[in-house]
């Protein structure tokens, strides 16, 4: 039946129309505080018992600058920690030692359209791209991942992540946990084969509900235990999973305090039952260990919810052959505590200032721009369009400076004529069921450039899917780059376009939906 593939993967194809760019120079005139080297390579890592894995992996080298810049996850094969500050000028060779295309994005980094990353700057292998740019973002954690055209899902899978922190005047006199206090935890899930490699077949399936492994990861770690001491803790989570979508609770019932999320602190943190964390999202949690004894432990769990793969979809079936169901409940990992201290370290009432825009400041208050998103036919699309290169559409033109209100609308077949249209007709699929509403699922959406204010997010609830399962998990007051949109679900947000004219892509960061085309971009003109 893969014959009978839609016609959306021609249209992806069309992409290949792009122009060859050569690699970006290092130019004469930018003086870079902080240098270094990226690379992106093939080696083999112990992470299993037994025979090592193959993975693609970042490793950097300082060439000028702080020391700090630079940390790797102790015991890790994912990318260093890259550590900036605010205001630094920032110079990355980025060197291609893979056996394909490649190129990086600074996820949630406000930065010039020819340094972002586009797939059109990819370059091959033993070429080397050169970055340039200021850091101008506030404090907050930042991704940096690979973008090449259809292959950023399997080299995140494969490897090529790592977690890129800013800091800024601000937060540093907050005197939060930092050094070994700070910690990293990037999620990911993984499927091996009987040889410890790593096996990633999305096939058709994929394409439409994401690769799903059954074994989870942390730092690159199954089972990870954190040994921790009695004092207060930052950890900073990262959902480096092409499709799985977490919600993260502690065992015990203590809530999660949140201190921020994609774009940095909230104002104030918020306690929380749990968080739903989608590919790309990160959350800043606090979590103080101060009244646990020693010996004593603590699991941070995903625990059950509904309404983000199908009831009754393909992509629930095969997770479930994997052994580990999208949506069930299972441990991300455990923190033991094995040393008492005294600290004083105390969680201040007050975080920031997030300086925010309200509708009337927009360009377009009374008709925002549209993110359509799309189900049906197999296709994963927005605004109605699989991604092509040189296919901005007038909705999709952005006038330089300017703060726009954006609509993101998952379309439920409401009208808008594309979802439920000849689903199960010639797919191979007779008996799923899949009609019309049954094929929805949650899309993370991703928007480069500035971080967004969410505004209002609405349910539609004749078609809702899951919704009350999920939905005191968003952390709505901080500033994000990604939202995960519910099945049934609009959410309106604001976001600034300043500074940088050029393509910047927004797309679903469940990667198997990006390489499929679930991708487009605005021009900033
Ligand atoms: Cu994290 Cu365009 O991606
Ligand atoms: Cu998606």
């Amino acid at each position: 039946t893969l014959a009978s593939m839609p016609s959306w993967l021609t249209a992806a194809e069309s992409m290949h129309g792009m122009p060859i760019l050569p690699p970006r120079p290092a130019s004469a005139n930018f003086k870079p505080d902080v240098e270094l080297e990226l690379f992106c390579q093939e080696t083999e890592v112990a992470v299993l018992v037994g025979q090592k894995t193959r993975v693609q992996q970042y490793s950097a080298k300082l060439l000028h600058g702080p020391e700090q810049t630079l940390t790797a996850i102790p015991g890790s094969f994912l990318g260093p920690v890259i550590r900036l500050q605010k205001g630094q000028k920032v110079r990355i060779h980025l060197h291609n030692q893979l056996s394909e295309n490649t190129i990086t994005h600074w996820h949630g980094l406000h930065v010039p359209a020819d340094v972002d990353g586009h797939p059109m700057y990819a370059i091959s292998s033993g070429q080397t791209f050169v970055y340039e740019f200021e850091v101008v973002n506030r404090a907050c954690m930042a991704i940096y991942h690979p973008h090449p055209h259809e292959a950023t899902a399997t080299q995140v899978y494969h490897g090529l992540v790592g977690a890129m922190i800013i800091n800024d005047e601000e937060e540093a006199a907050l005197g939060l946990p930092s050094g070994e206090f700070e910690i990293p935890i990037v999620i990911q899930d993984k499927l091996f084969d009987s040889q410890n490699q790593l096996i990633y077949s999305p096939g058709m399936h994929g394409s439409m509900f994401g690769f799903y492994g059954n074994r989870i990861l942390v730092n690159g770690h199954p089972e990870m235990q954190l040994e921790v001491a009695s004092r207060a803790y930052r950890l900073r989570f990262l959902n480096g999973s092409t499709a799985r979508i977490y919600k993260l609770a502690w065992d015990d019932g203590t809530p999660i305090t949140v201190l921020g999320v994609d774009g940095g602190l909230l104002e104030q943190p918020e306690n929380m039952p749990y968080v739903m964390l989608a590919p790309g999202e990160r959350l800043d949690v606090w979590a103080d260990f101060s009244n646990r004894s020693v010996g004593s432990q603590l699991v941070m769990r995903s625990l059950a919810f509904s309404g983000v793969v199908p009831a009754m979809g393909m992509g629930m079936m095969r997770s479930q052959a994997y052994g580990l169901p999208v949506g069930s409940d299972y441990p991300i990992f455990t923190a033991r505590i094995t040393q008492k201290v005294t600290d004083s370290t105390k969680l201040p009432s007050t975080l920031s200032k997030i300086s925010r825009y309200s509708i009337s400041d927009s360009h377009n208050p009374n008709q925002p721009v549209p993110i359509t998103i799309s189900e049906g036919h197999m296709q994963m699309l927005l605004n109605g369009r699989p991604h092509a290169y040189n296919d901005v559409q007038d909705n999709e033109r952005i006038p330089l400076n300017t703060v726009q209100l954006i609509e993101i609308f998952h379309d439920q077949g409401g009208g808008h004529g594309m979802s439920g249209m000849g689903m199960g007709r010639g797919m191979g699929m007779g008996g799923m069921g899949m009609m019309g509403g049954m094929m929805a699922m949650a899309h993370p959406i991703h928007l480069h450039g500035q971080s967004f204010q969410i505004v209002s997010r609405s349910i539609d609830s004749a078609n809702e899917g899951g919704y009350a399962t999920v939905n005191q998990g968003f952390v709505n007051s901080g500033l994000k780059d990604t939202v995960l949109v519910m099945p049934g679900e609009t959410v309106r947000l604001i976001k600034p376009f300043q500074d940088y004219k050029g393509l910047f892509m927004f797309h679903c960061h469940n990667l198997e939906h990006e390489d499929m085309g679930m991708m487009r971009e605005f021009l900033v003109e």
